[in-house]
């Protein structure tokens, strides 16, 4: 949307892969002062997202403030949520919280009166409709004709700006939420406060101009995590059928990708070596392609154990500066599991990814320049995640890649 916010697509950490269902501020902190004492905040890490279980609930779902409001769950959070964005901001990062569409049924049961207005919560509320909330239910919908709904959802906007949050992440929406969606978006503007806007999951792509209109992001599917995991946080995290699964939603949506709005293609699992059960090829693999796809790079790892082969994948600007460029690659060989993706960069020169998405065998894959858009015959070629200059090619390019592994090249045309 157009909202002044996201240039370029965000990067930073969410709490949801690793953290999951037990957050707390000292966890939160602890994640926020790993990007900075790692460095990862020089490369443009910047945001820590809290995502859900942040707020208190019991059997009756959410509970709620003096004006129906989720209240954060004291016990995991003893000094609020401005206490942690007051750290994590003084990390020199920015802070992500997590909501969902609705009204708490308790604030209904309380008939809570909307802050700053004559209304109340009964006023607002359609108590036939559920909405999609993952962890306390019990919330109902908004029927946003009713003088106050906007009101409602403005004074819970104010109060996350008021807590210092920059980036909201709503969950639990599909295109019957759109009036949801839209009634956020108009909250944060008035909020006063640039907070980037962000929908999740699984958003219906017959929508997409609607959620590129009022958001900054949209997950393209469900959860990137196969909640597998064995031991402690849920290791493994992910594992290379959900990660694969992204190349066609990235296809499919790459147009709707540019500043403003990008294609959320979900966490990368990338900072614990192989405990995230992915190799480091797939590894390579998953940030390549979320680089080609201009998607958020939001890390789902314990960054306080950084693995140094990830670190070094994650600390590697020219892989980086390729998302940063703010530009979806599309996809112009799909040929069983070879797939190359291009892209042309405002300088005239190229972005190329070569895949092999196998699990088992290598796979020589070749493009020629000419299916890239380069009419020169040939091209001076930087191999990317080496960091190496491989001299000038002509004709086409190859490379034999292991099963999961990569090869991301910028490819400048030169006369052959
Ligand atoms: C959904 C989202 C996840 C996460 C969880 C939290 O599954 O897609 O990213 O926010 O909810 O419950």
């Amino acid at each position: 949307e157009d909202n002044g916010l996201a240039s370029k697509p965000p990067m930073g950490w969410s709490s949801w892969s690793f953290i999951r269902k037990a957050p707390t501020a000292a966890k939160i902190e602890a994640q926020a002062d790993a990007i900075k004492s790692s460095g990862l905040a020089q490369h443009g890490f910047e945001y820590v997202n809290l995502d859900d279980f942040w707020m208190k609930c019991d059997g009756s779902g959410p509970l709620v403030d003096g004006n129906g409001r989720w209240v954060p769950d004291t016990s995991k959070f003893p000094g609020g949520m401005k206490a942690v964005a007051d750290h994590v901001h003084g990390d020199g990062l920015k802070f992500g919280l997590y909501v969902t569409p609705g009204i708490p049924e308790n604030a209904v049961k309380a008939n809570s009166p909307i802050a700053g207005t004559s209304f109340h919560a009964k006023d607002i509320a359609v108590t036939t409709t559920q909405e999609k909330n993952y962890n306390c239910k019990h919330m109902y919908g908004i029927d946003y004709t009713k003088p106050g709904a906007q009101e409602y959802i403005d004074s819970w906007a104010k109060q996350f700006a008021d807590w210092g949050v920059d980036y909201l992440k709503i969950d639990g929406v599909g295109s019957p939420d759109i009036p949801d969606v839209k009634a956020w978006s108009q909250a944060l503007r008035n909020s006063g406060r640039p907070i980037h806007y962000e929908l999740s999951n699984n958003l219906a792509i017959a929508d997409a101009k609607t959620w590129r209109q009022y958001a900054n992001g949209w997950r393209t599917q469900g959860d990137v995590e196969c909640y597998c995991g064995t031991n402690g946080a849920s290791f493994p995290l992910t594992d290379w059928k959900h990660v694969s699964s992204r190349f066609d939603s990235a296809s499919s949506w790459q147009q709707y990708a540019g500043p403003g709005g990008w294609n959320d293609l979900d966490s990368l699992e990338i900072g614990n070596g192989d405990n995230t059960g992915l190799t480091s090829d797939q590894r390579r693999s998953h940030l390549t392609l979320w680089a080609m796809a201009a998607a958020p790079l939001l890390l789902g790892t314990d960054l306080t154990h950084l693995d140094a082969t990830d670190k070094a994948m994650l600390t590697n600007d020219s892989v980086l500066g390729v998302d940063q460029d703010a530009i979806a690659a599309k996809r112009i060989i799909k040929s069983g599991n070879n797939q190359v993706w291009a892209k042309k960069e405002p300088s005239g020169a190229y972005v190329v990814a070569l895949f092999n998405t196998a699990t088992s065998g290598s796979a020589t894959i070749t493009v020629n320049w000419s299916q890239v858009g380069i009419t020169t015959g040939a091209a001076a070629v930087t191999d990317l995640w080496a960091q190496k200059a491989k001299g000038t090619i002509k004709g086409s390019y190859s490379a034999t890649l292991r099963p999961g592994e990569t090869r991301l090249i910028r490819a400048v045309p030169a006369t052959s």
